[in-house]
């Protein structure tokens, strides 16, 4: 099956390429700039297209038997609520679009636990409320708006298309050359002393086990007409900081308690069930992301 995947070049869109791969799948990387990470060029063909753009996305959706909707505006420092809807829910909209034109008949999504709304103490699972269109976005909703309209249109779409759609929605992701979470984590592990918030846990996931999650969608028919959480479990900050510095992840620093409640969970049973999803240790994620991005060389390390 030869499967189109948008974002190819990005953080989460690199591990999707290699676990397409590794199912037996053609991969077709989809790219606003094609030359971004070199080493693709000899693994998977690139068509360059931009969400925003839909006559590119018609001509990098040809002769596709699937799609990977991977693409996306999503920064912990950047985009404003006007940015957002426009890559996210116009981009998609566009994606759509093409995907009709182009009589493609099956798309994964990859979405976020993000749509969610009012998180309880308890884990959501796949049927809590999300956000609507009445939601006004503001900084810190946006994202979480947008990924959540561009989930339902995905559905709406799909139905009146006759599209098999699955989706995906990760917790926050760590990996390699991932320029948010985890560009993050290792600025705080590396203060010279480390505040470690007690009554906060957090369901980090990694981004190798999304990606397989993924993968199986597309080589699980059982899959069409569900949306899955794959998150990881809560962890807290100090486990956080232990397996980054067990793996190698940089020398190890003291961890000072302080008290900030933060506290998330979701419920992946779905996925471990239907598409064996597994989130790894910790320490085995940060030492396969070190291996990662030391084989990249210095100059590409984050
Ligand atoms: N990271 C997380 O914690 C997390 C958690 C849950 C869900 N997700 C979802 O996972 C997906 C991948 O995100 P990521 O973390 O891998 O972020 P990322 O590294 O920023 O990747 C996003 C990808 O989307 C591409 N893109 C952005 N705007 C585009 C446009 N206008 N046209 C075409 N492509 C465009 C980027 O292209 P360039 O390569 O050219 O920059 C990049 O390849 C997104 O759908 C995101 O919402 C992420």
């Amino acid at each position: 099956m030869r499967v189109a995947l948008t974002g190819a070049t990005g953080f989460l869109g690199r591990y999707l390429v290699d676990a397409l791969l590794a199912k037996g799948f053609e991969v077709v990387g989809v790219a606003r700039d094609p030359d971004r990470v070199p080493e693709l060029r000899d693994r998977i063909a690139l068509r360059r297209a931009d969400l925003l753009e839909p006559r590119t996305l018609v001509a990098a959706l040809e002769g596709v038997d699937a799609l990977v909707s991977n693409a996306a505006l999503f920064s912990l420092s950047e985009g404003s609520p006007a940015a957002y809807t426009r890559v996210n829910v116009e981009g998609t909209q566009n994606l759509l679009a093409a995907a009709r034109e182009g009589g493609l008949r099956r798309l994964v999504h990859v979405s976020s636990v993000a749509v969610y709304k009012g998180l309880p103490f308890f884990p959501a699972d796949e049927r809590h409320a999300q956000w609507s269109e009445r939601d006004r976005p503001s900084r810190f909703t946006a994202y979480a708006i947008s990924k959540a309209l561009s989930e339902q249109e995905c559905w709406r779409s799909c139905a009146r298309d006759g599209i098999a759609l699955t989706t995906v929605r990760p917790s926050a992701i760590y990996g390699a050359f991932d320029p948010n979470f985890t560009r993050v984590l290792r600025r705080w592990l590396a203060w010279p002393i480390v505040p470690a918030p007690v009554l906060a846990r957090l369901p980090f996931v990694y981004a190798g086990d999304v990606a397989d999650a993924v993968a199986e969608c597309l080589a699980r028919p059982s899959s069409i007409g569900r949306a899955y959480n794959v998150a990881g479990e809560p962890c807290s900050p100090r486990a956080l900081a232990q397996a980054f510095y067990a793996a190698g992840g940089g020398p190890k620093r003291p961890l000072v308690p302080v008290p900030l409640p933060l506290f998330r969970r979701f419920e992946s049973a779905a996925a471990v069930r239907d598409l064996g999803f597994r989130n790894r240790p910790l320490v085995e994620g940060f030492r396969d992301l070190l291996v990662r991005e030391r084989a990249a060389g210095p100059s590409r390390m984050l």
